[in-house]
């Protein structure tokens, strides 16, 4: 049956984060792929879901690749996918042994599960993607940090990571997303600390928000941490989309400036440079940073940037409203340019003498 309605095929959708996903989707009518390897706990979760959506469950193991064809052909018959999932994942043994002592077969049947499976579903799956289509991998914390006994399921989400990122270079088209959930009270979770109490551990329910922020808004392919983009959408209410804000004071003197904002301020240094074109300075200053320019820099600036993004994938880039009217008073003289050019805060911003560029990104507004 070809769906009209937008389609996510989730692997291990039986419980845990996968369960409360599908949940969270078949609630906003979204029609659901699901699969697991219980067909029981799979049959349970169809029946819950199905209230609300069209749901076509294929109990089956994603290492299998009849299995993966299964899950191909109920794809085609939905008249294809907006996002796949790949969220299956096992943990190997419980307690997890040292690398050491790691049987080997073992670690190759968590890389066929955890790396090999979520690759192989996506080659099968090309030609059923719709466009601007997401593939999300769920991966872990457990990928970048040494925790000693997490070596084979670590290493094995590191590579799903740089899978991941390799594949988003390789389909500009598509928005591919890695994402760390955190720490879910969950089957998984609760075989990595046998005998643990872990009740303080959060629902994966309080991971799915930052899902949705993925799988709604536009943001550039990458990783992501689900809660902490979970977190920025609630920012973003309270900053009206603004996320970090960067102002350019352009110096004439510029080592005065660096003694006053660096050493007198202590503010941190991001970035520091000297080239032909000039010399500049970037600081941290809490969510936002202060760039110092000397003024050759500035006119180079000026001449690469003007009207261009200012930094990095930034999709939804625009200028902030009037530019920063009391946050960046002036005293002097000077220029103010937000963004694209208007001449915004009367007055000037001249500390170390110079304009003030300032610039905003926005979340999308979708
Ligand atoms: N929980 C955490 O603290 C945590 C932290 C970081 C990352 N993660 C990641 O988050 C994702 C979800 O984990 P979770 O904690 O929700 O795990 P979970 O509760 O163990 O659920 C895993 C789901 O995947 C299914 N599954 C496992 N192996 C499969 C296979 N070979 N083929 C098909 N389905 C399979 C399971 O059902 P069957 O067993 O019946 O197949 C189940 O539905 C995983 O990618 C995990 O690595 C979890």
């Amino acid at each position: 049956m070809t769906s009209s309605s937008p389609t996510a095929l989730i692997t291990g959708a039986s419980r845990g984060l996968g369960l409360a996903l599908a949940r969270a989707l078949a609630q906003r009518s979204w029609s659901l792929i699901i699969d697991a390897r219980g067909a029981d706990a799979l049959e349970a979760a169809t029946n819950e879901l199905s209230a609300f959506t069209h749901v076509t469950a294929i109990p089956g193991d994603v290492t299998d690749s009849e299995h993966r064809k299964a899950l191909v052909q109920a794809a085609h018959e939905a008249g294809g996918i907006d996002v796949l999932v790949n969220n299956a994942s096992i943990l190997g043994p419980s307690p997890q042994p040292a690398l050491l002592d790691y049987p080997l077969d073992v670690l190759a049947e968590v890389y066929r599960t955890n790396v090999i499976a979520p690759l192989a579903l996506i080659q099968a799956m090309r030609h059923e993607l719709r466009p601007h289509a997401r593939i999300i991998n769920i991966t872990s914390d457990a990928a970048v940090e040494p925790y000693a006994g997490w070596g084979g399921y670590g290493s094995g989400k590191a590579a799903l990571e740089q899978l991941s990122n390799i594949l988003a270079a390789e389909l500009p088209e598509y928005g591919v997303y890695w994402v760390d959930p955190g720490d879910m009270r969950t089957e998984l979770h609760q075989l990595a600390f046998p005998g643990e109490d872990i009740s303080d551990r959060p629902l994966p329910e309080e991971s799915v928000p930052g899902l949705l922020t993925l799988l709604a808004g536009d943001l550039p392919s990458g990783r992501y941490q689900a809660r902490r983009l979970a977190d920025t959408a609630n920012d973003d209410i309270a900053t009206a989309g603004v996320r970090e804000l960067r102002v350019a004071l352009t110096v004439e003197n510029f080592e005065q400036a660096v003694a006053v904002y660096r050493d007198g301020l202590r503010l941190p240094v991001v970035k520091e440079w000297s080239a032909p074109e000039g010399r500049g300075l970037i600081l941290g200053a809490g969510r936002g940073t202060i760039e110092l320019l000397d003024r050759a820099d500035a006119e180079h600036t000026d001449a690469v940037e003007a009207g261009a993004r200012v930094a990095g994938p930034v999709r939804n880039h625009r200028a902030a409203g009037p530019c920063g009217r009391r946050a960046y008073r002036r005293r002097g003289g000077g220029r103010a340019r937000c963004g694209s050019g208007t001449s915004g805060a009367g007055g000037a911003g001249r500390r170390a003498g110079g304009g003030v560029a300032c610039r905003a990104r926005r979340a999308s507004a979708t």
